[in-house]
Order: structure tokens, then sequence, then C-alpha cells
């Protein structure tokens, strides 16, 4: 192997039990960001919670409760219905936020080992941005001040330590935030016992309920590392009894590698509402719905015409594991999960009590935040291709480094640009589906181009709206138009599978 890291990332992640005993990374930790560590003065917040991140233990599977990380929530200030623990789930508690909220929140961290928490698809400055350099030892205290600038949407946090984010996420560090905005109370979407909240994840289990990761070792790395069932919240195919009535679903895949291609079992109508970042600007009737880890989904299923009693499974249908999975050279190497990526799998259950629901319509137009778009012809283009390269999976040809930023990385604040990620096809074979993820702004898609017609994945693809996300199939080229932020500063772009991330298909770059 080229890459010495990689020896170091796998010894580190045949972590079993989450309760290791692994000791201080011995990278040195550059105090930057000192004044964030202290409250910054002036700031007078709307919201301050306390988030831990700390080992513990959950019943997931009946029997033995399983051992494993997880964020607890602690609110300090704000409206009582801030903070929504997930009943018998390990996930981290739901964080309900509104639009132009001061936020603080005081991260601690009682692991074994770094870490530091990003708000996915939040727009926030680089000292909240929970870049791996900012991360904290065990025992410490890092507090985030921002301001909720975003749209209504469903947004997620996760740990971004440098090599050791798929594993944190893996081992239960995790939830969902969601913003809600006068746009969005405007629709009077269900909510309540209507309204749904779904973070799908994929994990394995010994016969002791202890979670497994990378028994495989280097292949699943270079695949991804994929569970052999489906968790929703935190449960194995959960079923929920709901009114036939109709319900908002809010699905996140807070898996580390998997891709779903996902359906209702029955002939249910399903209005696709929001993706990434928030309300589209019409609902959109679509049946099956990619869903790539990091990507989320907002939609409006009809189950008034159910009798009662009556089951609806939402399932990720089969689609070719090359479609999505490194395949070639991995793929003879052996070593990969019986439940492959495209290996049809339930997802969970809704049953029909015999109450109804209150009467509602699906609105014809949900928001007027997509007027001000358009594309920009005069948008400075950048070729990102997204390759494997010596043992490595790469951006832009280069892999992850603590602080370097190559000069095309560098972008002026507020400005607006075209990357085009490139998705090549490798000699050896080494090809898959790559959700690219970029910090700190929502861009749109403006086009996608090759790839192979036979990808049943692509039809599920909804590129409309405003994305944190996008999935670029093998052989595809995706531009995106991004307004980079205003706050200078350093900031991530990366593939969301978590390892790929880790392995360095990720890379910074600079707002000046
Ligand atoms: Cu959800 Cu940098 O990631
Ligand atoms: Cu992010
Ligand atoms: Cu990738």
């Amino acid at each position: 192997m080229h890459r010495r890291d990689l020896l170091r990332l796998l010894g580190l992640s045949a972590l079993a039990g989450a309760t290791g005993c692994h000791g201080q990374s011995t990278r040195p930790r550059p105090e930057a960001f000192s004044p964030q560590i202290a409250p910054g003065i002036g700031f007078v917040p709307d919201v301050e919670l306390v988030l831990t991140a700390a080992p513990g233990e959950v019943g997931v599977l009946p029997g033995e409760p399983t051992r494993l990380w997880h964020f607890t929530g602690r609110l300090l200030k704000g409206p009582a219905d801030t903070l929504q623990a997930l009943p018998g789930s390990y996930l981290g508690p739901v964080i309900r936020l509104r639009r132009g909220q001061q936020v603080r929140v005081r991260f601690v961290n009682q692991l074994a080992e770094d870490s530091i928490v990003h708000w996915h698809g939040l727009d926030v400055p680089e000292s909240a941005d929970g870049h791996p350099r900012l991360a904290i030892g065990h025992g410490h205290e890092y507090v985030y001040e921002f301001e909720v600038t975003n749209r209504a949407g469903t947004y997620w946090y996760h740990p971004h330590p440098h090599m050791r984010t798929g594993a944190q996420v893996y081992q239960g560090l995790a939830g969902l935030l969601l913003v809600q905005d006068a746009e969005e109370d405007a629709l009077a979407l269900p909510s309540g016992g209507t309204e749904l909240l779904c973070v799908l994840q994929d994990r394995r289990f010994d016969a002791r309920n202890q979670l497994v990761f990378h028994g495989g070792g280097m292949m699943e790395m270079m695949n991804g590392f994929l569970g052999d069932r489906v968790l929703v919240n935190g449960l194995p195919q959960p079923t929920t009894e709901v009114d036939a009535a109709w319900h908002r679903v809010r699905l996140v895949n807070a898996s580390n590698a998997r891709i779903y291609k996902l359906a209702w079992s029955r002939d249910v109508q399903m209005a696709l509402i929001g993706g990434d970042g928030g309300l589209l600007e019409k609902p959109l009737h679509q049946q099956v719905l990619t869903l790539a880890p990091g990507q989320r989904a907002d939609l409006l299923l009809d189950l008034t015409s159910l009798a009662a009693a009556t089951e609806v499974h939402l399932e990720s249908q089969a689609f070719a594991e090359a479609d999505a999975s490194a395949g070639g050279m991995m793929g003879m190497m052996g070593a990969r999960s019986n439940v492959p990526n495209g290996a049809p799998l339930r997802v969970m259950t809704l049953r029909t009590r015999a109450r109804k629901g209150p009467a509602f319509r699906v609105p014809e137009r949900l928001s007027s935040f997509d007027a001000a778009w358009s594309p920009n012809a005069d948008a400075t283009i950048r070729r990102v291709p997204l390759t494997f390269q010596r043992m490595e999976w790469s951006l832009g040809g280069r892999t992850f480094d603590m602080d370097d930023v190559a000069p095309e990385e560098t972008v002026a604040a507020g400005s607006t640009y075209l990357w085009e990620f490139v998705n090549l096809a490798n000699p050896m074979g080494m090809e898959a589906a790559h959700p690219i993820h970029i910090h700190g702004r929502q861009f749109r898609v403006v086009d996608r181009t090759g790839g192979r017609t036979t990808n049943t994945l692509r039809a599920g693809i909804v590129d409309g709206g405003w994305r944190d996300t996008v999935l670029v199939l093998p052989g595809e080229t995706v531009r995106v138009q991004v307004t980079f932020t205003r706050r200078r500063g350093l900031y991530l772009y990366h593939c969301h599978i978590l390892e790929h991330e880790d392995m360095g298909m990720m890379r910074n770059f600079r707002v000046t």
C-alpha cells in the first residue's frame, strides 16, 4: 500500500467494542480557533445546548444490548421542543431549529478518541463547520456558535474527525437536525403523528449483538463498508402504526456506503417535496427514489384510501452491484458483504389504523425560493475528476491533506462556480458511484451526462432543487453550480461514502 495511513486506519478500525480503550491520537492538534473555544463575547444565543458523545448501550436486537457510541443532548436555553429524543434509538436527539435563531452548542467529547461535530448541510462559519483539524480529545469541549441561515429542511449532524468519520458514525454517532421557517409553516404540512422521521443505516452484528465493522479489511475500505441489515432510527425493520392519512416522510441516508433505490410496496401516491436543502418549487411525482449516503428526501405519502390494518413496506429495490460499488479486481478478490449494494431489502413497514387523518391537499406550489435561481453563464468552470489511482480514490487527482489547498481549490467569497465532477472509468475496473458533498453551501445540479444507460439507479435520481450531496454514477459527468459562502475560511468537499472520505477522497477548499 502506498498509504501508510491506511494501515493505521485499519488497525484502529479493528475496534469492535464500543468501550474500546484506544489511546489519544498522537497527531499534534493545532490549537486554532481559540476564540471559539471560549464562548464569543457579545453572542446572545436563542438556543443553547450541550451535546455529548459517549459510549453507551442500547437494545437494538432481541437479547443482549449493543455497546455503541451515541450523542445525548441537554437543552440549556430555548424552546422546550428544541430537542426530541427518539425512543429506543441510539441516534442523537432530533434538533429542531428555526431559521434566524442564534445557536450555541457545547460539544463534549467523552469518547476515548478525538472527535468533532459537523452540521451537514448548514451554512456556518468555518469555526462551526467541524473541520477535522478542530477535533478535540477526550474530556474536552468545543463551543459552536452560529446563526441558522438555511431554509427549512432536513439536515443532519455527525462526527468528522480525521480518518475516523466512518468508524464513529458506524458506532452510532449521528442525528437529525430539522430547520423550520415561515415559508414551510405556511404550507401546514403533516406534522406530529403524521410526520415520520426515518434515518436509514445498515449495520452488521455478531452472534452476541455487537457491531461488526471492517472484518474484511482493505477490500471493504475500497468498496465502502456495508451492513447486512437496514436499521431505521436504529431499529431493525420497524413497523409503525399510522393513521389512514397523508404523511410527511423525511428520509436521511446516514449509511456509510449503501445506496438505496426506494419504493413503496403498494401503489400509494408519493409526492417528493424536498431534497437536501429544503422544499422544491413544485411537488414531483415519482415512484422510485435513489438515495445515496449523505442525501435526504422529504415526501408526502397518501395513505387515506387504505383500509385498516393494511401494510405498506418501504423497500430498496434490486439493482446491479456494479452500478454502485467498485467491481472488477476488488470484486474478484472477494471479502464483500453478503448483502451487496443492489440487493433487495425491506426497510420498514407502515400499518394503518382505522383512524382517518385531517383532510390535506398537496400544495401545487411549495416554494418561491427557486425563482431567483438560474444557470450562470459566467460561472468559472473547474473540472474535478473522480479517479482511482495509486490504490486510492482521489478528487481532482489529489487526496486529503489537513491544511492543503490547491490553487484551483481557492474560491472567491460569494462568487459562482461550475464544478464538473467527472467519474472516470478505470482500466482495473475500479469504478464506483460517488456521492459528492460540498460543505457550506447548497448547490444546483446543472446537468448530468454520460454513464451507462443500463444503470437503473439513474431513473430514481432527483437533481432538482437545492442539494449538498450529488450522486455521480460510474462514467457520468455531473455539473453543479455553487455560489460559495461569503464567509472566508477553510471548508471541505468529499465523497460521502465514509470509507472513501476516510481514505482521502476529500479535499479542502478555501474561501478568500
Ligand atoms: Cu456529512 Cu463532510 O459531511
Ligand atoms: Cu457536510
Ligand atoms: Cu466515493
